[in-house]
């Protein structure tokens, strides 16, 4: 085919492809009614009821006549239906967040099976709830999330109401079939992929509102079927083809980047001066030479430490409150001298199984410039993390915290670099290979010099690319995980690919990965929705500047904000195939790096070496 015949044909499929592609799966815009199916266990009350689902009474007996004929009781053994909204939570599903007010005695099995009627469930509460299982606190607020449909025009457009309904014991696609009066067939293609028999888990039904009709779609398309099945085949074609040209194009250059990276990499360890020991490790990596990183202990010497409770404990000032520097999802975080050297000890609610003690050890032996040190452990009562203490807190903290003079631009940028090489080197060099699952900016620490040190491996589950044992529950935080993981938990290293991405729109935009609107998390959206809006429009130059966080100023060049966006756009891409790998991330950083080095830090750097004179560090 001639030249001008492709790019005609590739501008043609890229118009088709961009926008139907954008809007599948993950969600844009939630509707404002879902009703939820619960049912009526022996013992429980209308109160109960309403206090769980933030709703009145009259409410509910309005939309359930024949099981609530006056409003004092409530019939067992029956369904009720209750109507809520139905939001696009952080970009990525539809659900509703009911905040439930705890009670002695409650466990997240009693909450997710009791008081919701298994309209959620005990790892969807998790999710979203800081507390450990055994240490939910009385008379405080859970985040009891219940995900909901808003139909699908694909299937038919008859349909704009759905149930959430928890199946039971006992129940069939027959019996749910036959008690909402409607086909098989119908509740079998909104949820293709559900086993009915198996007594739990959730489908969706088409339901009827207050006045008993079928509310139909309303759709925002008005596409026909016909153009919809069209563009399917377009984006299906269109991604085949990218993927061609990606794989096609990325096999080319390998060799060329293999050497860049090798050349970049020690001239980065002659200039810092910093470690030679990882770099080495690296570089000697990056050359594909046998052997892997964890088997190279010629170069690492063996530095695992079994810690004792009471060494821990005299460090910390009998983990003293003063002595808390950070506080995350499994605990609090201390500051401590052990043995000369500053660390910090990460305390956590949990108790190490006897293979995750397995990986422990293994994680003392990985050690990168960019990859925050585990020190040692203990796991006398609790389970605690040692590891190297990180001078100047957490990228969050930087973009966000009021206490912090603002990062400049280039800073910035090799932070991004920092952490990529951080997780480049996970990914691809250590063996076994690891998957961070947690990437975020509060996992980013910065050291005295502003480099960025990929934090945290205290999630990390030593996961073999291509093994298929799952995790037993979703870890990971709201706002970072890509469509494939939370729907379906499918890990790869491309989870963390997403997860940088998200963190790239941070270091622009100095915006949460998840932005409130109101400060509610129902009205709230992905900071990847927020610049996937602007980053397709067709001139997105003025409205880029308008996303850039506004502490920078007008101290930002342009062009590598824009570029940065772009490579943050291609890593949250919904197709993981399609998103880069970390090595080619690092190189396109590396470029990026080059061009805004020393662009704006000369007085940053001033004032900060200042403070640290006179703290006495
Ligand atoms: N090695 C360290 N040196 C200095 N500060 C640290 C270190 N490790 C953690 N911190 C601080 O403690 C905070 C809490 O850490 P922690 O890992 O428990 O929670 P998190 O990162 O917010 O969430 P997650 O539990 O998902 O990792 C960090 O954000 C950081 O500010
Ligand atoms: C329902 O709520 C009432 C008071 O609000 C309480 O006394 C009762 O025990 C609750 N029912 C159940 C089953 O817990
Ligand atoms: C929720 O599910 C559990 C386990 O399947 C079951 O024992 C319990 O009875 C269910 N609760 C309700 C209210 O249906
Ligand atoms: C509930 O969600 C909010 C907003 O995401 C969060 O700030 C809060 O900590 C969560 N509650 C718990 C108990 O984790
Ligand atoms: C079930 O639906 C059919 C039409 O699909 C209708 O004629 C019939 O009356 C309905 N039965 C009940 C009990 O609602
Ligand atoms: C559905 O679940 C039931 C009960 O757990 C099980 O026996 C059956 O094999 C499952 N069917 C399919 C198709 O997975
Ligand atoms: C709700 O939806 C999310 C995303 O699709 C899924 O990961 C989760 O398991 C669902 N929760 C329940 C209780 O089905
Ligand atoms: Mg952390």
């Amino acid at each position: 085919m001639k030249p001008r015949l492709w790019v005609g044909l590739w501008l043609l499929l890229g118009l088709l492809v961009s926008a139907p592609q954008a809007a599948e799966s993950r969600c844009s815009k939630g509707c404002d009614q879902a009703l939820a199916s619960y049912y009526v266990w022996q013992g429980t009350d209308l109160t109960n009821i309403s206090r769980a689902f933030n709703m009145d009474i009259t409410t509910i007996a309005a939309y359930n006549p024949d099981q609530i004929p006056n409003q004092d009781s409530v019939k067992w053994g029956n369904r009720i239906n209750l109507p809520f909204r139905c939001d696009c939570i952080g970009g990525s599903f539809l659900g509703h967040q009911f905040s439930y007010t705890t009670r002695t005695g409650d466990t997240y099995t009693k909450v997710a099976e009791e008081w919701y009627s298994n309209l959620t469930t005990v790892p969807w509460l998790r999710q979203f709830n800081s507390y450990s299982d055994v240490s939910i606190p009385e008379n405080s607020q859970l985040n009891v999330t219940v995900n909901c449909s808003c139909g699908d025009a694909t299937v038919s457009k008859d349909y704009g109401l759905f149930i959430t309904y928890p199946l039971r014991e006992g129940e069939t696609l027959e019996t749910v079939a036959n008690s909402a009066n409607l086909s098989t067939e119908l509740i079998r293609s909104y949820n293709p992929e559900a086993n009915f028999s198996q007594g739990s888990g959730l489908v969706y039904i088409p339901g009827k509102d207050k006045d008993g009709n079928y509310p139909a779609l309303t759709s925002s398309t008005g596409l026909s079927g016909g153009v919809i099945a069209g563009i399917s085949i377009g984006v299906v074609v269109v991604v085949l083809g990218l993927a061609f040209f990606a794989y096609a194009g990325i096999y080319r250059k390998k060799r060329v980047k293999q050497a860049v990276l090798l050349s970049r990499s020690q001239q980065q360890s002659a200039q810092s001066g910093e470690d030679p020991d990882s770099s080495l490790v690296k570089s000697s990596e990056s050359a594909g030479q046998a052997g892997g990183g964890l088997g190279m202990t010629g170069i690492t010497v063996d530095k695992s430490v079994e810690f004792s409770y009471e060494e821990l404990a005299k460090a910390t000032d009998n983990f003293s409150l003063t002595k808390i520097i950070g506080r995350g999802g499994f605990g609090a975080v201390y500051y401590a001298e052990l043995r000369g050297e500053k660390a910090a000890i990460k305390k956590m609610d949990m108790q190490a199984s006897r293979e995750f003690l397995a990986e422990l050890k293994v994680l003392t032996h990985v050690h990168h410039l960019n990859l925050v040190r585990l020190i040692g452990y203990c796991v006398e009562g609790s389970l605690f993390l040692v590891y190297e203490f990180i001078e100047n807190g957490n990228l969050s903290e930087h973009l966000r915290g009021s206490n912090r003079e603002p990062l400049p631009w280039s800073i910035r940028v090799q932070i991004a670099l920092d952490s990529a090489r951080g997780l480049e080197y996970i990914h691809e060099h250590t063996v076994p290979v690891y998957i961070h699952r947690d990437i975020k900016s509060a996992n980013i620490l910065i050291d005295r010099n502003f480099h960025g040190k990929v934090a945290d491996f205290g999630l990390t589950k030593l996961t073999e690319v291509g093994s298929t044992s799952l995790p037993t529950r979703l870890v990971g935080t709201f706002g970072y995980m890509p469509p494939e993981y939370a729907q379906y938990g499918d890990v790869s290293p491309k989870v963390d690919v997403y997860a940088f991405g998200v963190v790239l729109y941070e270091l622009i935009s100095a915006k949460e990965a998840v932005v409130k609107d109101n400060g509610s998390v129902a009205e709230s959206k992905g900071l990847v929705a927020l610049f996937e809006e602007v980053l397709n429009q067709p001139e997105p130059k003025d409205d880029i500047c308008k996303l850039v966080d506004p502490k920078l100023g007008d101290n930002y060049p342009l062009d590598s904000v824009r570029k940065m966006a772009q490579l943050a756009k291609a890593c949250t891409q919904e197709n993981p195939q399609l998103r880069p790998s970390m090595r080619s991330i690092v190189v396109a950083l590396m470029t990026l790096c080059s061009t805004t080095e020393d662009w704006d830090v000369g007085s940053f750097y001033e004032n900060h070496a200042l403070v640290n004179l006179m703290s006495g560090r």
